[in-house]
């Protein structure tokens, strides 16, 4: 008897002293475990006359009752002491500051092309758009390239496997495939947002990707052009030339800029021309309207007669002058970013850099850049 009760004392005492979860699960294994001392004590019984197991067995069972609650109670009052400590440990203090918010930048390309479509439309053109993924008419053979023209070869060009009618679509190498879709009406069935043709006089600006194999400091695979078509009765060289002029002026944001036009040829476009930008490179820095260096930002001219013919306008009637910029080339130059490849290669540290804040749109009201 007496046994049991000290037993009783030293288990309970130890019941109360166990500091966490692990020091009471040893105390319960010690008395109620496999080989604990009271698992032992209910192993005696046995081997007991009957009397003495009536007298015992209700003593060593009650022992382990009152053992087992004992040992719950205690689990309960830590597991709610572990949760006040954790709770107190991991309060959350709404006087601290903020942690920084990482603000999203406005890739340059898109800034640019942003003030280059708010320039035109002060000037009235208007918007047109076509898919990136063209065919062989409307990105060659509609613009007046011949059959065997070096830029439909692989080498240049990015062709899609045939589908199932064997015809081979192509990424555009270029924005002039609009014009063809702007001035062409097919009465075809396309997505709204395909240029579908349109009575001259026609006033429009095409901004958008476009592809070509190629890759070093000035050339990447993908980069973005602005194309410009202008279609009515009496359009001439010199409204092509002053359009680009006041353009370069209004986006460089100085009267300073000397512009050239060096003859050049386009297939689409005659006679054709490129235009150069006088700039400073010396230095690191790029200064417009200095220096001796040209940089070459577009090509242009009129729009060939066979090419109005193509898209169903009489050349007699209808004449006109087109352009292509290059965005990302006009950006590195306004911008003096020195290589065009990391433009587009998605570096967060690039953009952190270079990029612009998104609530600092621009508008010819606050200025363009
Ligand atoms: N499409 C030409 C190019 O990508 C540029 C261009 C556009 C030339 C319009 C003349 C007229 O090089």
């Amino acid at each position: 008897m007496t046994d049991l009760a000290q037993l009783e004392a030293e288990i309970s005492t130890r019941i109360a002293a166990a500091a966490d979860l692990a020091e009471l699960d040893a105390v319960r294994v010690a008395a109620l475990g496999k080989s604990g001392s009271i698992s032992d004590l209910l192993k005696t019984l046995g081997s007991m006359t009957p009397d003495e197991r009536r007298e015992r067995g209700p003593q060593i069972n009650g022992l382990r009752d009152q053992v087992t609650q004992a040992v719950a109670a205690r689990k309960a009052e830590l597991e709610v002491a572990a949760l006040v400590a954790r709770l107190a440990a991991e309060r959350v203090d709404l006087s601290l500051p903020a942690p920084p918010e990482r603000r999203g930048r406005v890739h340059p390309t898109m800034q640019v092309l942003d003030e280059m479509i708010a320039i035109f439309a002060e000037m009235g053109f208007g918007l047109a758009d076509g898919p990136d993924i063209e065919d062989d008419f409307h990105n060659f053979t509609a613009l007046n390239f011949p059959p065997k023209h070096p830029a439909r070869e692989m080498h240049d060009t990015f062709w899609l496997a045939p589908d199932a009618n064997g015809e081979r679509k192509l990424l555009r190498t270029h924005t002039s495939p609009v014009q063809v879709r702007v001035m062409q009406k097919t009465g075809e069935k396309l997505p709204g947002w395909i240029a579908n043709g349109q009575e001259p006089p026609i006033r429009v600006i095409v901004p958008g990707r476009v592809y070509r194999s190629d890759s070093d400091a000035t050339h990447t695979p993908m980069f973005h052009q602005l194309e410009g078509l202008v279609i009515d009765r009496a359009i001439h060289m010199g409204h092509l030339k002053w359009t680009l002029d006041a353009f370069t002026r209004r986006f460089f944001e100085t009267e300073a800029v000397v512009t050239r036009f060096r003859p050049h040829h386009f297939p689409f476009t005659e006679p054709s021309a490129e235009m150069d930008v006088q700039c400073d490179r010396s230095g690191g820095a790029v200064k417009i309207g200095e220096g001796s260096d040209w940089l070459e930002i577009l090509g242009g001219g009129m729009v060939h007669p066979y090419v109005l013919k193509n898209c169903g306008l009489d050349p007699d009637e209808w004449q006109g002058f087109a352009f292509g910029l290059g965005v990302d080339r006009l950006g590195m130059l306004k911008y003096g970013m020195p290589d065009l490849r990391d433009m587009f290669a998605s570096d967060p540290r690039w953009l952190a850099h270079y990029g612009f804040s998104a609530f600092a749109a621009p508008n010819p009201a606050t200025g363009l850049s």
